[in-house]
């Protein structure tokens, strides 16, 4: 979602492509390597070939500042 800051695995859970080089889009996003599209709120794969979930954390912003549960 627009706006929204979220925070999840760099490594996709599929074959180990960098995430951070993908692409985002309101439907999350998308890995550079084989194209499957995690959600950015649940993790969860929305199409093939991935099937597992990516992690995904909480984000908290206080005063500028962002932290991330890990
Ligand atoms: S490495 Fe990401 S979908 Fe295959």
């Amino acid at each position: 979602m627009k706006g929204t800051i979220h925070a999840t695995d760099l490594i996709c859970t599929h074959a180990e492509a960098d995430l951070s080089t993908g692409f985002l889009s309101d439907e999350g996003v998308r890995c550079p390597l084989h194209l499957s599209v995690f959600n950015l709120e649940n993790g969860e794969p929305q199409n093939p070939p991935a099937e597992i979930p990516l992690r995904v954390y909480n984000v908290k912003i206080q005063q500028d500042e962002i932290y991330v549960e890990v």
